[in-house]
């Protein structure tokens, strides 16, 4: 199977489930405020929310669900809810692994991990190497991500990698390698929870011709009915990636009649 495909240079085959669900799971904190919580309860809630979904996304079909955890702008956050939601990384790792192992889950974290501190780095290290032959479906955690962080780190690792190529520039299917998720292929459905439509400065690159869904249920309700919602909408959408629907047509009663 040919992960690193690419929606713009070459069509990809889409299907009814979607292959990787990207999410942004925002209105934890809207949530706990509206029942007068701390704002850390409402990112505790948030965290059982990802098992519903993990288990959910599992029993549709979905090979990879990619969640933004902690963006790059996060760190602007008051200082004690920075410190409190790294604390709830780190006991989700602790706590969570073996379970996601048990499921089959691999997990993987993308982002730039070294301003999260050396005993983060090294939970995450454990999980990646104790998952990485699992095979139902693959997590990504998105911890101090950004999209342009991630555009330019890629950017920066194949200058170092091809000095002798920098006259000639840089082509797109020479950069998709060193993207932090070249591993997956593209996400085909983009759910934004929390009712803002933004993007946040996620995945710019891989979200490209990725299907957006916004919903306003907040994080913390997004259930297995949410995630069914989101699917179905998805199923309404016409992927044309450049093309026509007449062409679209064409090519769906060939493969018809092949
Ligand atoms: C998303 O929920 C979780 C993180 C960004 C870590 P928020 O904390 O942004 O919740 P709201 O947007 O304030 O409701
Ligand atoms: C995006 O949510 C980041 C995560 C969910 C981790 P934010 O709540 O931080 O996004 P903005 O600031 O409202 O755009
Ligand atoms: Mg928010």
């Amino acid at each position: 199977m040919a992960l690193l495909k690419s929606s713009t240079l070459d069509i990809p085959e889409t299907q009814a489930i979607p292959r990787h669900i990207a999410v942004i799971m925002d209105g934890n904190g809207r949530w706990a405020k509206a029942r007068f919580l701390p704002r850390i309860a409402g990112h505790r809630r948030g965290a059982k929310a990802v098992r519903t979904l993990l288990e959910n996304a599992a029993k549709l079909g979905v090979e990879y669900v990619t969640l933004f955890a902690f963006s790059s702008e996060n760190w602007r956050r008051p200082a004690e809810e920075v410190s409190l939601l790294m604390q709830l990384f780190v006991s989700s790792l602790e706590n969570e692994v073996s379970h996601l192992h048990d499921a089959q889950i691999r997990l993987k974290v993308i982002g730039d991990l070294a301003p999260l501190g050396v005993k983060l780095q090294t939970l995450i290290q454990d999980a990646e190497a104790l998952t990485q032959n699992n095979n139902r479906l693959t997590l990504t955690i998105a911890a101090n991500y950004g999209g342009r962080w991630d555009i330019l780190q890629a950017t920066n690792a194949w200058l170092i990698a091809h000095p002798e190529r920098v006259s000639e520039g840089i082509a797109e299917a020479d950069l998709t390698p060193y993207l932090a998720m070249a591993y997956a292929p593209e996400p085909d459905l983009f759910i934004r929870s929390g009712g803002e439509q933004r993007i946040s400065n996620f995945l710019l690159w891989q979200l490209a011709y990725a299907e957006l869904y916004f919903t306003d249920t907040l994080w913390p309700d997004f259930d297995a009915d949410a995630l069914n919602l989101a699917v179905l909408s998805y199923q309404q959408r016409e992927r044309r990636f450049g093309r026509t629907s007449e062409q679209l047509a064409t090519t769906q009663s060939a493969a018809r009649t092949s």
